[in-house]
């Protein structure tokens, strides 16, 4: 690792100050001015930067039995506990197998109508002309679709008390990770462990009230809750903590991430008129009821390649658990790597014009299938790959056709990037919406 080239950094703090201020641009310069492969510090920890989608592949996919998740990752468990998210090995496997049914194609299709009406819900609620926080309708539109769909439960209510809890713990959580004393800095009663632990609560509140209720009216009603209570395996059910940490990690992994990329993609449509004018195109005709079967390759495409220029998650950390080869490097046991589908995504070597805005480049089947596989992957890939992929596809097409069939918007503040936990614009986005 040591003859990796790095950008310069200061004693102590490595380059901490840079990962806070300003993330993707700090990652993006570094594979500009070092390459493919780098080498920088948080505090006194090194880390690896892999860009290149071959040693993707190989970290994420070939060797994945050489890795666990990153340090960074696994400080999500404050609030996630031990869920899919940040559960390695038999217990990882063993809750896949038995969560897995909960995204099946058929159970997804299912989800249809809860993701329609919280989409009506939504836009009954907007005025023409009058402005509003995109970001901030997404975040509660994608909430009452994860909540209804998998938990049949509503927290429209509770929606800003969800929202100003994950504000105030992802805003920390960057001080958490980017701090090598990070778990102290929350287990001790300092400002950041108060404000973590508050909004702990806040959200265990709501987790706690919807498993409660189901609870009381137990019974198959098909969603991902059901399944959680009904399935057991050879080593039994799963106990009342377990259902707590996986039905958190739903709760939250299952909206956050799906908001952003739909707020991103409605920015864009909303900066490329010319794009707009194809898509409604598109979406002319349709019935008043978009069923998911139906093919719609623009909205499609909108939704790509919003995620391959802003990917909700912006970086994936991985740690080695005994010496492994990436590339023409050695690495010993412990090294912590770091893959950034911001920065691959946005690759000169393996995209045309990385930086435009061009949802057209999936239309084209050949651009689609081009090689190395991941080029691309804003889901992730391997045995960790996001079990809610089908489900993020169907619900980001579904609600975008059903908005952008009446709606366009004139964004009133050009956002900038908020790098936290996942890819947000870090004042929301002010828009104004019009009635088509
Ligand atoms: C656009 C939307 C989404 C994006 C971009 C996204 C992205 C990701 C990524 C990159 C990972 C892998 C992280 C890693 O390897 O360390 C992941 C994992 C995960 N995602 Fe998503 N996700 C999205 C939507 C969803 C939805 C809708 C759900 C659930 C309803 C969900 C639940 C999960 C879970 C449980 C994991 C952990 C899987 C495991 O480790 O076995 N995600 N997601």
């Amino acid at each position: 690792m040591a003859t990796l080239p790095g950008p310069r950094s200061l004693p102590l703090v490595g380059h901490s100050l840079e990962l806070r201020k300003d993330p993707t641009g700090f990652l993006v310069r570094t594979r500009q001015e070092c390459g493919d492969m780098a080498r920088i510090s948080v505090g006194w920890i090194p880390v690896v930067l892999a860009f290149h989608p071959d040693q993707v592949r190989q970290i994420l996919v070939e060797n994945h039995k050489s890795f666990i998740k990153s340090r960074g990752v696994r400080l999500t468990n404050l609030i996630l506990g031990n869920g899919l998210l940040t559960a390695e090995g038999a217990t990882h496997r063993r809750h896949r197998k038995l969560i897995q049914p909960a995204f099946q194609k058929r159970r997804i299709e299912a989800y249809a109508p809860d993701i329609r009406q919280c989409t009506s819900n939504t836009t009954s609620r907007w005025k023409d002309g009058q402005p509003l926080d995109l970001h901030l309708e997404m975040m509660r539109l994608a909430l009452n679709v994860a909540t209804r769909s998998l938990f049949n439960a509503d927290v429209e209510k509770e929606a800003p008390e969800v929202g100003q809890a994950l504000d105030r713990a992802m805003a920390d959580f960057n001080k958490v990770v980017s701090n090598p004393l990070g778990r102290l800095l929350v287990k001790l009663p300092t400002p950041v462990g108060l404000r973590f632990r508050a909004a702990r609560r806040k959200l265990d509140r709501i987790v706690y009230r919807i498993i409660n209720e189901r609870k009381k009216n137990p019974g198959d009603r098909g969603d991902f809750l059901s399944i959680l209570f009904s399935s057991s395996d050879e080593m039994g059910s799963m106990s009342e903590k377990q259902i707590r940490d996986e039905a958190m990690t739903i709760f939250l992994a299952g909206h956050e991430t799906t908001a952003n990329a739909l707020t991103w993609s409605l920015y864009l449509i909303s900066e490329h008129p010319d794009f707009a004018l194809k898509l409604r195109e598109e979406l002319r005709g349709l019935p008043e009821i978009i069923e998911p079967s139906v093919e719609l390759p623009l909205t499609r495409a909108l939704f790509a390649e919003s995620m391959r220029l802003y990917p909700p998650v912006w970086a994936i950390g991985r740690e080695a658990i005994e010496d492994v080869t990436i590339g023409a490097h050695k690495f010993e046991k412990g090294t912590t790597f770091l893959l950034s589908p911001y920065v691959t995504h946005r690759h000169p070597d393996f995209w045309e014009h990385p930086e435009e805005f061009r949802p057209e480049r999936w239309l084209d089947s050949r651009e689609v299938n081009s090689q190395p596989r991941f080029r691309y992957f804003p889901f992730g890939g391997g045995p960790r790959i996001c079990i809610g992929e089908p489900f993020a596809w169907m619900e980001g097409v579904m609600v975008l056709a059903q908005i952008l069939r009446r709606w366009r918007f004139e964004i009133l503040e050009e956002p900038s990037i908020n790098a936290l936990v996942t890819l947000r614009p870090a004042n929301g986005l002010k828009a104004r919406p019009v009635r088509l």
